[in-house]
């Protein structure tokens, strides 16, 4: 089963991807986090995509795919996938679909979480993040227990450097521009169901089982 959560920066694509991911066991391939990887090891793709995530812009569409496909075809991803943050154009959509075509699949679901201006812009403004483990807290909605430490690891969190004010809302901007389309583009293919991004984490989840067992 091949699910892809689409929504706006720091809608909540991530906290429920890892949710989703670990109740189907099925892995959670954030396209975000893969770019973050690839920086952190100083690889020459990392180089590469750093200059367009610093600037809050989208990396091109022949990296980035090159970069999913990748990983969509390592074995643990045989049985499906959860998708964060890819598609994010036309472009990638019609990739993807050629990838899983390879392989006789295709995309069950794609889930379009959306929410207010107001609300993306202070949860991205609180969130923490794990330099060890990438697990994602919130300062006031989901705080670790211990100031600046993961629950889960004890690891250090941090901000993420695309997270400064100016960064945040050319991320917006870039999502209404070009990712936004794809709403449309997969509503007409019969395969998006819209949730209510603006609950809190367990309401948001709600809504996202209720669409997979719609369609299962
Ligand atoms: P990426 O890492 O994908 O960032 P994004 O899409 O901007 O999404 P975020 O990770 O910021 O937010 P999220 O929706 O996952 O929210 P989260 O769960 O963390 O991409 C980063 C960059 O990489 C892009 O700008 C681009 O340059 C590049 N890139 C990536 N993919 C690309 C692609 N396909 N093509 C080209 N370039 C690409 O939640 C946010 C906060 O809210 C957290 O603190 C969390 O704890 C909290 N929270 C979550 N849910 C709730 C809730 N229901 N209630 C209260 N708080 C909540």
């Amino acid at each position: 089963m091949f699910i892809v959560l689409l929504g706006p920066p720091g809608v909540g694509k991530g906290t429920q991807a890892e949710l989703l991911s670990q109740e189907l066991g099925l892995p959670h391939v954030s396209s975000g986090e893969l770019f973050r990887e690839a920086i952190k090891a100083g690889t020459a793709l990392g180089r590469k995509a750093q200059r367009y995530i610093d600037q809050g812009k989208l990396v091109p569409d022949k990296v980035t795919i090159a970069m999913v496909a990748e990983r969509l075809n390592q074995p643990d991803c045989a049985g499906g996938a959860i998708l964060d943050g890819f598609p994010r154009t036309i472009g990638q959509a019609k990739a993807l679909d050629k990838v899983l075509a390879q392989r006789n699949a295709s995309v069950d679901l794609v889930v379009y979480m959306n929410g207010s201006m107001e609300m993306l812009l202070q949860r991205l403004g609180g969130r923490w993040t794990c330099r060890n483990c990438q697990a994602v807290y919130h300062i006031l909605h989901n705080p670790p227990r211990e100031p600046g430490k993961c629950d889960l690891c004890g690891g250090e969190l941090y901000q993420r450097e695309d997270d400064t004010a100016e960064t945040q809302r050319k991320r917006i901007e870039v999502y209404l521009e070009q990712t936004a389309p794809l709403v449309e583009h997969y509503r007409q293919r019969g395969l998006l169901v819209e949730i209510n991004g603006e609950l809190d984490i367990p309401g948001v989840y709600a809504q996202l089982r209720a669409a997979l067992d719609r369609i299962r």
